[in-house]
């Protein structure tokens, strides 16, 4: 694994997607400071400080970009999952992949694909985790309630290089086997950890909202919603 250590930086993911070409697959990223934090639908990630942890992954498993492409976002919510579990804790995935502890966020995944032209170069798998805050500044972020793992466990500091180390341990591990099967590989571990199920949810793609009944999880993790006894499948989204 290259790890590339920035003191700071704008993004890791812009900083992945400038050099991705020149960098080796599976290079990580980490920054102690993100000045220009981004998340999904053009939202931004608030520095909580360098004792947590900003990260981009760059994956270039082939030259074609292939179907399960998208669904690394929610392998790498299953793995987030997975680690925050050793600490004692119950999280969960709200759709597609945020990560949260009592409805409160820890972590968010932005994926951004890098193509020149129509070819297919890699991706970049960004992700942001609140390892060690305190409920004050949390209170800088303003757009959703937000949590820090060292606050759920009542600890003064969660140790940042044994979190990552855990995480890129079994983020790899399995991430051949993730390829070979796509997201069916991981929907029943998924699945078990999902929130929202059954449950009556608005989604917002985009402009457009879309309310109903959260069904079903398809195959290829999308969300299948119930609204006047017809099932709608979304994609992509934010369950607000
Ligand atoms: C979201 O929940 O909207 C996704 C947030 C992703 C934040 C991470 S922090 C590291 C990487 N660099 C960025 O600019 N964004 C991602």
């Amino acid at each position: 694994m290259n790890i590339i250590r920035l003191e700071e930086v704008d993004s890791t993911n812009l900083y992945a997607k400038k050099n991705l070409i020149n960098l080796p697959d599976k290079s990580i990223i980490l920054a102690d400071r993100q000045t220009s934090g981004r998340g999904r639908f053009d939202r931004s990630w608030i520095d909580l400080g360098n004792d947590n942890i900003f990260m981009s992954i760059i994956l270039k498993p082939s030259d074609n970009f292939m179907h399960c492409y998208p669904n690394l976002t929610q392998y790498l919510s299953l793995v987030l999952c997975q680690t925050i579990e050793e600490y004692g804790l119950a999280p969960k995935i709200k759709w597609p992949n945020d990560v949260l502890i009592d409805g409160k966020k820890i972590a968010g995944i932005l994926s951004e694909t890098v193509m020149h032209g129509n070819t297919f170069n890699g991706l970049v798998l960004g992700v942001g985790i609140n390892l060690n805050s305190d409920n004050e500044s949390l209170t800088l972020i303003k757009d959703k309630e937000a949590t820090a793992l060292n606050l759920e466990i009542s600890v003064d500091k969660i140790d940042k290089e044994e979190f990552l180390n855990n995480l890129l341990n079994k983020f790899f591990d399995n991430y051949d086997k993730f390829l070979a099967n796509g997201f069916a590989e991981i929907k029943d571990e998924y699945l078990s950890r999902a929130c929202f199920m059954n449950s009556s949810v608005s989604v917002q793609v985009f402009n457009k909202k879309q309310s109903g009944i959260a069904k079903a999880i398809t195959d290829s993790g999308e969300l299948v919603i119930e609204k006047d006894n017809k099932e709608i499948v979304l994609t992509m989204g934010d369950i607000l």
